[in-house]
């Protein structure tokens, strides 16, 4: 059956096998998918050649998503708009490219909080964490989705202005230490910075917070990280990351193997217990 790839530098800890293999086993496939590590050296030589590797497409992880933007014949609107591509299939000899962590984020809320973009929440200010470029493909989703008071929140202030003059031009940069601020107004705030991993908290009390406001780490390793158990305990609706990796999964999955797969209990089940394993 067709087979595709996930391919990264380091790549060795990627879930994605797991989670395309459930899914190849689920729904009765042939297909596979295998992990590809490529030293940056090597990368566009493999991702310009993919016809000549046998395989149909694949994901790409850091840190090679610009470039694998930049090699791609035919781009999604949502790859050009952020400059950077996570998907890639093979169509008439022409690599495409796509970026699906966006939709992973949306669709990780829509699945867990149906009805979660309240007309409350998309009127108030949309707080985000971080400026890497997980959180450009987040701000570019929650701009999208109608949230118009994007306040954008980073250690170093410059590289969230950048972000949001070529995302959201209509949003907000402030400094990390001026988020405590915007806590009592804004109705949805997400994690996107590595802070929270490896149990290091973010300079953030959830003392004052708006009662009804929304809360999400993209983080998942803890799956509970201290930003998201400080929200709980002020009663605070916490979403956590590992819904987004599994969801961003999905376009991709589709695209190889034609089938549109569910994230399940099931799977998320296997991702958890493969969280807890000993990481090497
Ligand atoms: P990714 O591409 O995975 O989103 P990244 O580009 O490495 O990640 O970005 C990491 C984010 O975490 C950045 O917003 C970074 O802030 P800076 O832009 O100022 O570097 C933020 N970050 C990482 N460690 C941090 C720390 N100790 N304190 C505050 N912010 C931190």
């Amino acid at each position: 059956g067709p087979s595709a790839f996930v391919t990264g530098w380091p790549i060795k800890h990627s879930r994605s096998p797991l989670i395309h293999g459930h899914w190849l086993k689920c729904y009765g496939l042939s297909g596979g998918y295998e992990k590809v590590a490529t030293e940056p050296d090597a990368f566009v030589n493999f991702i310009t050649h993919l016809n000549q590797s046998g395989f149909i497409g694949g994901n790409v992880t850091l840190p090679h998503k610009e470039t694998t933007f930049q090699c791609a014949d035919v781009s999604t609107p949502t790859a050009e708009r952020l400059k950077a591509a996570n998907t890639v299939w093979l169509q008439n000899g022409q690599l495409h490219a796509d970026n699906t962590d966006g939709y992973g984020f949306l669709a990780n809320l829509d699945q867990t909080l149906p009805g979660w973009d309240t007309t409350d929440r998309l009127h108030r200010p949309c707080l985000i964490l971080g400026a890497g470029g997980a959180s450009r493909a987040i701000v570019d989703a929650l701009s999208n989705r109608g949230f118009s008071k994007i306040v954008l929140a980073n250690r170093t202030l410059a590289r969230a202005e950048t972000l949001l003059d070529e995302i959201a031009p209509t949003g907000t940069a402030i400094s990390l230490n001026d988020t405590q601020k915007m806590l009592g107004e804004a109705g949805v705030i997400v994690n996107t910075t590595s802070m929270g991993m490896d149990g290091n908290g973010l300079p953030i009390l959830m003392d004052g917070i708006y009662p009804k406001a929304l809360v999400t780490d993209i983080v998942y390793t803890p799956l509970t990280t201290p930003f998201l158990r400080a929200a709980a305990a002020q009663n605070i609706e916490t979403v956590d990351g590992l819904g987004m990796l599994l969801h961003q999964a999905v376009p991709g999955f589709e695209r190889w193997f034609g089938v549109r797969p569910k994230v399940g209990s099931e799977l998320r089940q296997l991702i958890v217990n493969d969280l807890k394993r000993p990481q090497t």
